[in-house]
C-alpha cells in the first residue's frame, strides 16, 4: 500500500453503531449515511477549543460542529454576524488537534459565502487546508444551492441549515420558529429538497415544529439534524454551553440541560479565592523545597 492508497479503515462504512463502532479513524459521511439506512439516531455538539472538543471525543460523539454559534457561546459576541473566517480557521484547527474519531464540520461565518459560489469555495477551501475540518456548513435552503452543488462537485462535504437561520438575526428580527403555516411548511420541504438535491450528505432543521420536522425527516434520504425540531429527526445537535449549563441566562426550550457546569465552576474559582485568603493555598505539598 502506498502513501496515496486509503487504509482499509478508511475504505469502509462502519456496518456496527457509531457509538463506539468507529474507533481507529474518524467518522466519514458514509458512516452517517449508513447510520440513517440502519435508523441509528446519533448526536452532535458543538466544540470552540482542543480541550472541550478532546472530552466530547473520548465521549463518543460523532460529530463535532464548530459552530459559528462560537460568536456569542465563546467569543462574547451577541450574535453570529460578527464572526469572522480566520476566527473561524483558528477556533476549527483547535477542535481538529483535540480530537481522533470525531467528524469535524465547521461553519461558514455569515459574509464568507452569500456573494457567490466562488466565494463559498475559497473560505471552504481554507477550513479545509488551514484547519483541517472534514466538512462545511453553510445557512440557507434553495438560496444557496447553487453554492453546495460547486462545493460538492470540488469534494467538500457540506452539511446544510435551513429553518432558523441564525445569521439572518437581522433580518427576522430575532429568532422565531420557522416553517408554522402551509406556506412556511412548503417552503421548509422545497429547501429540505434543494439542498438534498445539490448534494450536502446532511441538513439542520432548527426550530421547526416537530411534525414538519418528521416530514422533512421521512422525505430526505439525507440525515436530517435537529435542533427545536423535536423527536423524530435522524441525530440531534445541540450547542455545547447549553447542553452542560454553561451559558449564563435563559437557554431556549429546546435545550435539556445535562449539567451545571457554571455552578461548578464559580464555586471551584471561589473555594481557590478563599484558600489564598485564608493563606490554606498554596500548602506544604504545592511548594518546591
Ligand atoms: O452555530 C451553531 O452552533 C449551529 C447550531 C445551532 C446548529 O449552527
Amino acid at each position: 500500500m502506498n502513501a496515496s492508497t486509503p487504509s482499509p479503515a478508511q475504505n469502509q462504512a462502519s456496518t456496527t453503531p457509531l457509538y463506539g463502532g468507529v474507533t481507529n479513524r474518524r467518522v466519514t459521511v458514509r458512516d452517517l449515511a449508513a447510520a440513517k439506512q440502519r435508523g441509528e439516531k446519533w448526536s452532535m455538539l458543538t466544540a470552540y477549543d482542543a480541550l472541550t472538543a478532546g472530552v466530547f471525543d473520548e465521549a463518543g460523539i460523532p460529530v463535532l460542529l464548530v459552530g459559528d454559534s462560537a460568536g456569542n457561546c465563546h467569543l462574547g459576541y451577541e450574535t453570529t454576524v460578527p464572526v469572522t473566517m480566520d476566527q473561524m480557521v483558528m477556533l476549527s484547527a483547535a477542535v481538529v488537534r483535540g480530537t481522533k474519531r470525531a467528524m469535524i464540520v465547521a461553519d461558514l461565518p455569515f459574509g464568507s459565502y452569500q456573494e457567490s459560489p466562488a466565494q463559498a469555495m475559497h473560505n471552504a477551501a481554507r477550513l479545509m487546508k488551514e484547519a483541517g475540518v472534514g466538512a462545511v456548513k453553510l445557512e440557507g435552503g434553495e438560496r444557496s444551492a447553487r453554492s453546495i452543488e460547486l462545493l460538492v462537485e470540488a469534494g467538500v462535504p457540506v452539511m446544510a441549515h435551513i429553518g432558523l437561520t441564525p445569521q439572518s438575526v437581522h433580518a427576522l428580527g430575532g429568532y422565531p420558529v420557522q416553517g408554522r403555516g402551509d406556506e412556511a411548511a412548503h417552503q421548509l420541504l422545497r429547501d429540505a429538497k434543494a439542498v438534498q438535491q445539490s448534494g450536502a450528505f446532511a441538513v439542520v432543521l432548527e426550530a421547526v415544529p416537530a411534525e414538519l420536522a418528521a416530514q422533512v425527516t421521512e422525505q430526505l434520504a439525507i440525515p436530517t439534524v435537529g435542533i427545536g425540531g423535536g423527536p423524530d429527526t435522524d441525530a440531534q445537535v445541540l450547542v455545547w454551553t447549553d447542553m452542560a449549563g454553561m451559558t449564563a441566562g435563559r437557554v431556549p426550550k429546546f435545550v435539556k440541560q445535562y449539567a451545571d457546569l457554571r455552578t461548578v465552576l464559580g464555586d471551584a474559582a471561589r473555594a481557590y479565592a478563599q484558600d489564598v485568603r485564608t493563606g490554606a493555598f498554596p500548602a506544604a505539598e504545592h511548594s518546591f523545597h
